[in-house]
């Protein structure tokens, strides 16, 4: 199996977005929109205090929800960075009141725990003051932070790009940036974020997955090589944290987006935005929480899946190992068939059944008329509408 498809099997991830920026609690745009100028942006590194334990209690939040790696931005558009750049300039963790590389905590404890650490990292920067005026010069900067990531935290899962369309007529020297990944790194992802507008797209050959950021997955486009597909999604409406943003997604839409990203053999980034001392928001932790708790069940459907070859009628088929799955699609996807007052609602897939059971307690499934089945009968104290069936078909 290649890097690749071992990615595609991790099937659902955390991304974290935690800078500077989480001090303003407005997200992490907040130095652009708020037009603060850098004099009056740069100082908060001398608020950065971050808690001892944050990295642990992440990994393990993650580790809970059923994540099985993590993108943390490194650097994000402000400039700050997480890790140490090693002289390239000052404005890291190690010399804020935090004094230490928080990218190499964060990597030691999702090595501890087996989750997969991958790397985001910025290619608009409102910091470095070659990006406007000396581009060459910026390239040779962020070639350099690049390295550091690859040779100084042991083997990684990926770099995660993002902010190209900021400047898409510059010289960015992707080759040479991603060459750089390719000779410390030969078995990591390179991605790189093609934003809101170009959904999907294959921004150059080298690229290992494309994205969708907030948006709807997608089959990948593999006709050239194989390729990833990845949709990030935020829990709320902020990628950083914003402390007034309540607006945040159901359990359910949160795993059905994770379910249709598995339909088109894309991975789910679940983002979260960590507060300014490193801790989550009790919500965050809420919602992942329970996110894990309907993986723990339904593990099977999640990561080792491919798309189906069946059709289903109000269904989502996946296909397993040895079997195809099927799960009754949920309202906000539409025409759920939902059995009110105890009475059964079935389903029909374009297959014979020879077998079913629910995945989450093991219950045989009645089948009839060989291809249709039984969906949730109520009571259980489980959602019908997030329900797994697992199907052996006839051969
Ligand atoms: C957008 C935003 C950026 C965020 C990213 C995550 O590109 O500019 O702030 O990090 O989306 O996908």
């Amino acid at each position: 199996m290649d890097y690749v498809e071992r990615f595609e099997k991790l099937g659902f991830g955390m991304f974290v977005h935690f800078g500077l920026y989480s001090i303003i609690g407005k997200g992490e745009w907040a130095q652009h929109i708020l037009n603060i100028p850098k004099e009056k942006y740069c100082p908060l590194i001398n608020k950065f205090k971050v808690k001892k334990t944050w990295a642990k209690n992440l990994v393990k939040t993650a580790k809970d929800a059923g994540c099985k790696y993590i993108t943390i931005t490194t650097r994000h558009h402000d400039g700050f960075s997480l890790y140490d750049t090693k002289g390239l300039n000052d404005y890291d963790a190690p010399h804020s009141p935090c004094g230490r590389d928080l990218i190499k905590e964060f990597v030691d404890e999702c090595n501890k725990a087996g989750i997969v650490p991958f790397f985001y990292h910025t290619l608009l920067d409102w910091h470095h003051e070659s990006y406007d005026t000396d581009f060459p010069k910026y390239i040779d900067y962020l070639i350099k932070s690049v390295e550091l990531l690859c040779t100084n935290y042991g083997k990684i899962g990926g770099i995660w790009f993002d902010g190209m369309w900021n400047k898409p007529n510059e010289d960015w020297q992707e080759d040479r940036l991603y060459s750089t990944i390719r000779k410390h790194q030969p078995e990591a992802m390179i991605i790189n974020n093609t934003g809101l507008d170009e959904l999907g797209k294959v921004g150059h050959p080298e690229l290992d997955s494309v994205t969708f950021e907030r948006g709807k997955p997608a089959f990948v486009d593999n006709s050239d090589r194989h390729r990833a597909g990845e949709m990030c999604q935020v829990v709320n409406d902020h990628w950083g944290y914003a402390k007034l943003d309540i607006n945040y997604k159901s359990v359910g839409s949160l795993i059905m987006d994770l379910i249709n990203c598995r339909k088109y053999n894309c991975n789910f980034l679940l983002n979260v935005g960590p507060m300014p001392n490193g801790d989550l928001r009790t919500i965050d932790r809420g919602t992942l929480t329970e996110i894990g708790k309907w993986i723990k069940f339904n593990k099977n459907f999640i990561y080792d899946v491919k798309s189906s070859d069946i059709d289903g009628e109000n269904t989502i088929m996946l296909k397993g190992k040895d079997c195809y799955y099927a799960i009754a699609k949920a309202p906000m996807v539409g025409d759920v068939n939902v059995a009110i007052g105890g009475k059964i609602s079935s389903v029909k897939i374009n297959a014979k059944i020879k077998s079913a059971t629910w995945l989450d307690d093991g219950r045989k499934i009645n089948v009839k008329n060989g291809c249709e089945f039984d969906f949730a009968p109520f009571g259980y104290g489980i959602s019908m509408s997030y329900r797994v069936a697992k199907l052996k078909l006839e051969k």
